[in-house]
């Protein structure tokens, strides 16, 4: 029995939604278990492209989707999306979609603080996606957060509405010169979306461990990317949960033990949203074309993603601070067209070679990427389904990966279609 956690190594979007739901054929069990709606995970199957914000990227597979305690849950945006699928002919009930009892709700006064803190720090904002998660994940640290198990009580949710607001509203007209938010309208809103949303919540620990017990395998989906991890990333423009793997037993209550494997998903090149350090970020025409051969906008704000050369002293991070037992190389067809390829094998800093990715941004704004060059290719390899016929520099460079950073690769991915995968060692069987 395999129970799998594929996460994200760089900043995100590295196309861990596509892994997700290739991978879940073979799981019966798919489990969110940190973010919320800042994610945009996309799906294309036979054509259609899904983008999923908070469904588990199994649903398409027909798995049994979770939600965890980890995550945070805009149930607006859950509801929708569950209408969404379920037009698109996708079963959403509450046999094939639970959310955690005790997964964090997004309130609309966290939403209204993130956005208004953002315009009040103008160029020092971080770049969030507006979507109130560092505020719920900071309420649900200070003990006011609303759980889902609160918001389907009406009594419950309107004692803790009327405990929170006055605080939120303070914060939002004194200090950040932004409009209140009526008690009484909030309360009517969540108490209709409680209503949709009860027969779904229920305990996910208890659900995960009892499919486990009937052997049946898991597949844990990490959000965001280990870089934007709130304690090992590049902090303060980090998302504010834990998006390594070891969350994924935090995030929906299992142990360890349970965990037997980590899949770590890198684009075979480096791409970032919102602000931030980027060492190996290119400013020239190479830059451009990744940007626009790998269509490079953010799938939840439409923001263009910023985009440089595969850096192996991230990779290596994740490979550590994850446990990495597998690798999935995507978007290796947007590298076709280059004559050369860069990769980061590196830092320099005042003048010393480093290999480990540094705590202070100071440090990390003065380090400059060493790299090594590998020759490119030329050929269209977007419709090679045999890793054998890849041309032999591709191979070559899937190859250098391995051996930089210790880890094989499982999976390669030549695009955006579910069915434009080479799967070299399937970690589920
Ligand atoms: P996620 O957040 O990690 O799930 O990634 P996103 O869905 O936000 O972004 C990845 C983008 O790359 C999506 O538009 C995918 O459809 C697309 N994609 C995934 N794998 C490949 C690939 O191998 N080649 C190409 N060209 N596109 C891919
Ligand atoms: P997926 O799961 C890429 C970034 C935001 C911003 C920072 C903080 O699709 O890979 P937040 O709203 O979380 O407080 O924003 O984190 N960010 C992402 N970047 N992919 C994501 O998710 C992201 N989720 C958050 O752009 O820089
Ligand atoms: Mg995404």
């Amino acid at each position: 029995m395999a129970n799998i956690v594929i996460i994200g190594t760089q900043w995100g979007d590295e196309g861990k939604g596509k892994i997700v739901d290739l991978l879940a054929e073979h799981a019966d069990v798919v489990v969110r278990f940190q973010g919320g709606n800042n994610a945009g995970h996309t799906m294309v199957v036979a054509g259609e492209k899904v983008i999923s914000h908070l469904v588990p990227s199994g649903i398409l597979q027909g798995k049994t989707c979770l939600i965890g305690n980890g995550v945070v849950v805009d149930p607006a945006v859950l509801i929708e999306e569950m209408d969404y699928l379920q037009g698109k002919g996708v079963p959403c009930g509450p046999q094939q979609l639970m959310v955690s009892e005790r997964a964090q709700v997004i309130m609309p006064y966290q939403r209204e603080i993130d956005k208004a803190r953002e315009l009040k720090k103008g160029k020092d904002k971080i770049g969030t996606t507006g979507r109130g998660i560092g505020p719920a994940y900071e309420d649900k640290v200070a003990r006011c957060g609303i759980r889902m198990v609160d918001l389907i009580d009406p009594q419950s949710l309107d004692e803790k509405l009327a405990a929170v607001l006055p605080e939120k509203n303070f914060l939002l007209e004194k200090f950040l010169g932004a409009a209140p938010i009526d008690l009484n309208t909030i309360s009517e809103q969540y108490k209709s979306f409680a209503k949709r949303l009860a027969p779904h919540v229920v305990d996910i620990s208890v659900v995960v461990h009892r499919a486990m017990g009937q052997g049946r395998q898991v597949l844990f989906e990490g959000a965001q990317g280990t870089h934007l991890d709130i304690d090992h990333g590049t902090y303060p423009f980090v998302t504010s949960s834990n998006t390594v793997s070891g969350n994924a037993c935090c995030g929906c209550g299992v142990g360890p033990k349970d965990v037997t494997g980590v899949m770590g998903v890198v684009k075979a090149y480096t791409t970032r949203v919102g602000a931030g350090p980027f060492p190996s970020e290119l400013f020239d025409e190479v830059g451009e074309y990744l940007q626009s051969k790998g269509a490079e906008f953010g799938s939840t704000t439409g923001r263009k993603r910023r985009c440089g050369w595969l850096d192996m002293v991230i990779l290596n991070n994740a490979v550590r601070l994850n446990g990495l037992t597998g690798l999935a190389i995507t978007k290796l067809d947007v590298l076709g067209g280059l004559d050369q390829i860069k990769i980061c094998t590196a830092y320099r800093y005042k003048g010393r070679l480093m290999d480990t990715f540094p705590s202070s941004l100071k440090v990390l704004a003065e380090c400059e990427p060493v790299y090594e060059t590998v020759d490119g290719w030329r050929e269209d390899i977007s419709q090679i389904s045999e890793y054998g016929r890849l041309p032999v520099n591709v191979q070559k460079y899937l190859q250098r990966i391995e051996a930089l950073s210790g880890v094989p690769v499982q999976i390669v991915s030549v695009g955006a279609q579910r069915d434009q995968t080479m799967v070299l060692d399937n970690p589920f069987v």
